[in-house]
């Protein structure tokens, strides 16, 4: 039997890729679908539980999302949360209303009374801490339905049908201030869908390697690696599945942090691969020089990596695979539009209109980041590939304000390396989400020994973020903030001020262009 799967149907709300994430926590492999995906597709796995997920419509508004009746004469569990719920309710025969003020309208966090003999609260204590975030209420539930968990000011916070499977809860479960909604969501899972726990790292990896063997055979592969977690664990997965067929072609721009391309290098020895490093420093410096306005140096780095990506594959010749570290945060199609872009991402590997190959591979396709960096653990990769914070393609080439050049680039490489050592040393790495320093193009008086310096500034940005679409600065204790200031000072020749971004995203970006 093809592996179990739970099928999570989004119906725009903002924490959806929270409850995927949660589901596959508790080992059981789920995916995040559209709620316009048609009815034969969420049968053809080996469904065992469906998920309906918020979002922001009121169910009675006819515009609003609504989904074929049908799914709940499948015989498969549903979990409707907030939105989800009013919908199975509403779909079922109960009624769903506009809260008044006073009455059960609600949001944030709320005490909720659960009945502990529905098996989704089995085990938990009787009382808890639930998010709340609805304007609706039900005012009726369904036929067969009774009434699992209450509020204060909501008499229906959940409501379930035991003999078919179905539960509902207007609160959100995979959010961090639900107590107890991780076991909620694994009581859902493993009493109601009977699931086995079929999802683990260790199992996925051999499987993927497997698949890989069959797939490529005695083919060829490439792969553009950047020396990101993605790039670097597809480049793992297939070298641990068809070593020397697969070539990595590592192009280092020259812009990359302290050591960070003999890292890359380092990491993968311990495979007999085709590793291609092309070190271009000074043809992307060249193209760089005199270039301040930021989209324009991405547009230049972008383009330069198709061409020296280009120079490489004609010496390789044609390919059969392309392998890409797509990921499926870049993979899911949310029931909302996208946001306004701010700045143009390039990312590196967006290359397959330049090289001749006859098939793309995406093995990550399916895995969340926090998945990726534990199936690169599974595959050896030392952790500080497989735990790198974010960098952005175009490197430091937008941390350096102004002009590019190599004497710039090498000033900023040392103070930046100092800020992570000290931050590493703090043991504050895991819990800053990124971090790095910025080389601003100020230059200011100094005064070191006897003399005068006329010298630049270097600022630090630290984030605390899930998404990185909104940012607030992370409070860095100010004796760590002393010590990295003064040895960037006296270490980096070239600096005399040292300064701390204390701005959130928005208004700023994380970056600085
Ligand atoms: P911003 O500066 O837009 O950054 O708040 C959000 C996240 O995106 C990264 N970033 C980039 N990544 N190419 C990339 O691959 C880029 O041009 C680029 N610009 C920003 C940034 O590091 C942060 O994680």
């Amino acid at each position: 039997m093809s592996r179990q799967t739970v099928i999570i149907l989004d119906f725009g709300g903002q924490y959806n890729q929270l409850i995927a994430r949660r589901v596959r926590e508790c080992h059981v492999y789920c995916e995040l679908l559209p709620c316009t995906t048609p009815l034969e597709k969420v049968r053809e796995k080996n469904t065992i539980g469906i998920i309906l997920t918020g979002g922001p419509n009121s169910v009675y508004e006819p515009a609003s999302p609504h989904y074929s009746p049908e799914l709940f004469s499948l015989g498969i569990p549903v979990l409707g949360i907030c939105y989800g719920c009013q919908l199975m309710s509403y779909t079922l025969g109960g009624r769903v209303v506009p809260a008044q003020d006073d009455e059960a309208r609600e949001y944030g966090k709320t005490i909720a009374s659960y009945d502990t003999a529905a098996a989704i609260f089995s085990g938990l204590p009787e009382k808890g801490q639930a998010w709340m975030s609805h304007g609706d209420y039900m005012e009726k539930i369904p036929a067969g339905f009774r009434i699992a968990a209450t509020t204060e000011k909501c008499p229906t916070a959940a409501i379930c049908d035991e003999s078919r499977g179905f539960y509902g809860v207007q609160f959100h479960p995979e959010v961090m201030h639900t107590e107890n909604g991780t076991q909620m969501i694994h009581n859902f899972l493993y009493k109601v869908c009977g699931a086995v726990g079929d999802w683990t790292m260790g199992d996925y990896c051999k499987t993927a390697i497997e698949s890989i063997r069959r797939k490529v055979g005695s083919q060829k592969a490439l792969l553009a690696l950047s020396g990101g977690v993605d790039s670097s664990v597809a480049a793992a997965l297939f070298a641990e599945a068809i070593g020397n067929q697969l070539t990595c072609v590592f192009v280092d721009h020259g812009l990359m942090r302290k050591n960070e391309g003999d890292e890359v290098e380092q990491a993968f020895r311990k495979w007999d691969i085709n590793f291609i490093r092309v070190n271009a420093e000074e043809e992307f410096l060249g193209k760089l020089k005199g270039v301040t306005d930021p989209e324009r140096k991405r547009k230049i780095i972008g383009e330069e990596f198709i061409r020296v990506f280009e120079r490489v594959g004609k010496q390789i010749g044609r390919v059969d695979y392309l392998v890409q570290g797509t990921i499926y945060p870049d993979v899911i199609e949310s029931g909302l539009g996208n946001a306004a872009v701010i700045k143009s991402h390039h990312n590196v590997g967006g290359l397959p209109d330049y090289v001749d190959f006859r098939e793309i591979i995406e093995p990550l396709r399916i895995l969340f980041k926090d998945e990726v960096r534990q199936l690169g653990r599974e595959l050896g990769l030392p952790e500080y590939l497989v735990n790198r914070q974010p960098f952005p393609g175009p490197g430091l080439a937008i941390r350096i304000i102004g002009e590019v050049t190599k004497e710039k680039a090498d000033l900023l490489r040392e103070a930046d390396a100092i800020y992570r050592e000290e931050i590493d040393k703090a043991g504050l790495n895991r819990s800053i989400a990124q971090y790095f320093a910025v080389l601003t193009n100020l230059r200011s008086v100094g005064v070191m020994g006897d003399g005068r310096t006329y010298d630049y500034a270097v600022a630090l940005r630290a984030v605390d973020t899930s998404d990185f679409m909104t940012a607030d600065w992370s409070r860095i204790p100010y004796d760590v903030l002393d010590r990295i200031s003064s040895r960037i000072v006296n270490e980096v020749k070239g600096v005399n001020r040292v300064l701390f971004d204390v701005t959130s995203k928005p208004p700023a970006t994380i970056e600085w262009e």
